[in-house]
């Protein structure tokens, strides 16, 4: 039986002390959906991926993975079963290859064919006429991708993205939402997706959801959420 939802978070809360970063806010993904989250700064959008990941221990609720309960599993091996994340400051090294990179994380989640797992990754993101290319040579916007790359090795099923697009062009950040919805259809890839452009997230996702003060205040269909009073108020004087 194939479970509906490829994520299932419930009741989520982190607690810091007397600081509720999450107060019970539940999160869905089905398989090939592109879920796009917003929020202020400080709502709890990295804190629930930390959360989700693995990162950070859960101080209620729980995180289930194509129907197995993860909550008590760590970051390495949620990974290891297909929960994907990229980190907001790039984990890329400049001194090696794009190549070398891609493959040494393909070995390191120990993929049975580091080579041909690392050329699938870089063929889907056109990053294979670089492969030859240091990090440290590539512009700002293949960093990004390389950043993506790195997620993607060993085919995961889920991808958590904080502010992927932070930093790019306009022309950069429309390509990256090309590749992330390519990657839905053909690689079957669900996305949690962070992202502060609203163009991006209201453009590329089949639904929001909205976070204030570590709670949910909106979710469904982009245009309900768009036109959800609560949301304008929050987002008063700005985009959305
Ligand atoms: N390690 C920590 N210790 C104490 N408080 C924390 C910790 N990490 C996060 N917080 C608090 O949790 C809340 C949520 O933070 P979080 O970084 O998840 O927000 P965010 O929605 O990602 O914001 P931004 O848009 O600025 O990235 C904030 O009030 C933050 O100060
Ligand atoms: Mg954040």
């Amino acid at each position: 039986m194939t479970p509906q939802y490829v994520l299932q978070a419930e009741d989520v809360a982190i607690h810091y002390g007397g600081v509720k970063a999450l107060d019970g806010v539940a999160i869905t993904l089905e398989r090939g959906q592109i879920r796009g989250l917003i929020g202020p700064n400080g709502a709890g959008k990295s804190t629930v991926i930390d959360a989700i990941t693995g990162r950070t221990r859960l101080t209620r609720g729980k995180v289930v993975l194509d129907g197995e309960d993860v909550s008590h599993l760590g970051a390495v091996e949620r990974r290891r079963r297909g929960l994907s994340r990229s980190f907001q400051r790039t984990s890329i090294f400049g001194g090696m290859t794009v190549l070398k990179q891609v493959e040494l994380a393909s070995y390191k989640m120990g993929v049975v064919d580091p080579g041909a797992d690392a050329k699938a990754v870089l063929e889907e993101l056109n990053l294979d006429n670089l492969t030859h290319v240091h990090a440290e040579d590539l512009g700002y916007g293949e960093q990004r991708r390389l950043d993506l790359a790195l997620a993607l090795v060993g085919r995961p099923k889920l991808l958590m993205l904080d502010e992927p697009m932070a930093g790019l062009s306009v022309k950069e950040s429309l390509d990256l939402a090309q590749h992330l919805k390519a990657l839905t259809s053909r690689w079957d890839v669900s996305v949690l997706l962070v992202e502060h452009d609203m163009d991006v997230v209201f453009g590329i996702s089949n639904v929001v959801t909205v976070f204030e003060l570590g709670r949910v205040i909106a979710d469904g269909d982009p245009a309900s959420v768009r036109a959800n009073p609560r949301v304008r108020e929050a987002y008063l004087g700005s985009a959305a």
